[in-house]
């Protein structure tokens, strides 16, 4: 596959267009949920600051960063978006380009193979564009490394040839900004970290009362008459991340829709009965993790890769799908000698915990 096929390009302002699903390797998009909401998400991705419920902290950040640059006629600085799946770290991007009335093409880690890739990409670019990658943790190091010079002095290093006659071609770049998103910050090296000059934002989970404002709007836009009390049921188990919750919504309208019933709490306790999802939002594979920890490891510490090789899992999908919601609301914790359940993963479970019944017979 060549660069150009890899890359979705957006119009220069306008409305925020439409993007295809990224697709992980494990078939599904990176919340997890069924590849098709992604192409809904993208009806109910926010096209307007005001549409953009929540992340205060980072908008205000964005807006100091976006109107300091537009004042000097310069465009901003680079900037990492981390966190958990779902969040709108993407969404941000589309955001921001809009904002600068500016062309964002996007792009992600595991799109660019080669540095001939990532070359293409950036010598493609016009003053003043925007580069979006996401996944960028999955960017090879050799690719990294050529990411570096354009990203602090606006030059690309191309190597021509090989051995004793190769030569480096050192071209300019027109002036851009890149935006970065990742699930796994860890895994960015410490010099591509430091490049992002303009900022690193974690995104953090949304509060109830966010996700409901979430869902009343989409239900809004996709003509699903909702009422308070299952929104507010829905918001409870959206693991409080807003593709999770237009995830469950579309499901909940599908639900009510064959059944020739109403959108009201019962249908959706039904619906998400039906689809495994519990009181706490948890899913069926977020409670065989903690089945796992508890009745094959006692409970932990147990290490991730035992976790993931003892359920047919990926490492990856637990750790960034999986863990960061269990860990926000203390059903697991991760310590240095593994992950371990926690009192709460066994009164949830309906678990008696041995640790604490030994306790009680000390
Ligand atoms: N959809 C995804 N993220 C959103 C947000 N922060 N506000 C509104 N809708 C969203």
């Amino acid at each position: 596959m060549t660069t150009d096929n890899k890359q979705r390009t957006t119009k220069r302002a306008g409305k925020v267009p439409r993007i295809g699903a990224t697709r992980s390797d494990n078939g599904k998009n990176d919340a997890g949920d069924p590849e098709e909401s992604v192409f809904l998400d993208t009806t109910l991705r926010p096209s307007q600051w005001n549409d953009y419920i929540g992340q205060k902290n980072i908008k205000d950040n964005l807006r100091i960063l976006l109107t300091a640059a537009t004042e000097r006629n310069h465009p901003p600085e680079h900037i990492l978006f981390y966190g958990p799946p779902g969040l709108g770290k993407t969404t941000l991007a589309y955001l921001i380009a809009k904002e600068l009335q500016a062309q964002m093409k996007v792009t992600s880690g595991p799109a660019i193979e080669k540095v001939g890739d990532l070359a293409s990409v950036l010598t493609n670019l016009a003053a003043g564009d925007i580069l979006f990658i996401d996944e960028i943790h999955r960017l090879n190091k050799s690719i990294e490394e050529v990411l570096y010079p354009a990203m602090e002095t606006g030059t690309l290093d191309i190597i021509i040839g090989k051995g004793p006659s190769a030569r480096v071609i050192q071209l300019d770049l027109p002036p851009f900004t890149l935006l970065a998103a990742t699930t796994r910050p860890a895994l960015l090296s410490a010099p591509l970290r430091s490049r992002f000059s303009g900022g690193v934002f974690k995104l953090e989970f949304y509060s109830e009362p966010e996700i409901q404002q979430i869902i009343k709007r989409s239900a809004k836009i996709l003509g699903i008459d909702i009422g308070q009390e299952a929104a507010a049921e829905i918001a409870k188990r959206s693991r409080f991340t807003p593709r999770t919750a237009n995830y469950l919504l579309k499901r909940c309208r599908d639900y009510a829709q064959v059944n020739k019933r109403p959108l009201d709490r019962k249908t959706v306790d039904e619906a998400l009965a039906l689809l495994g999802v519990d009181i706490l939002g948890l899913t069926p594979s977020d409670r065989s993790i903690l089945q796992a920890i508890v009745s094959k490891y006692n409970g932990g510490p147990v290490g991730l890769n035992t976790i993931a090789a003892s359920l047919s899992e990926e490492e990856a999908t637990i750790e960034e799908y999986n863990e960061p919601y269990l860990i926000q609301i203390g059903m697991l914790e991760r310590t240095p000698r593994g992950r371990q359940a926690t009192k709460r993963t066994y009164a949830h479970l309906n678990l008696e915990n041995p640790k604490v019944e030994q306790e009680k017979l000390l």
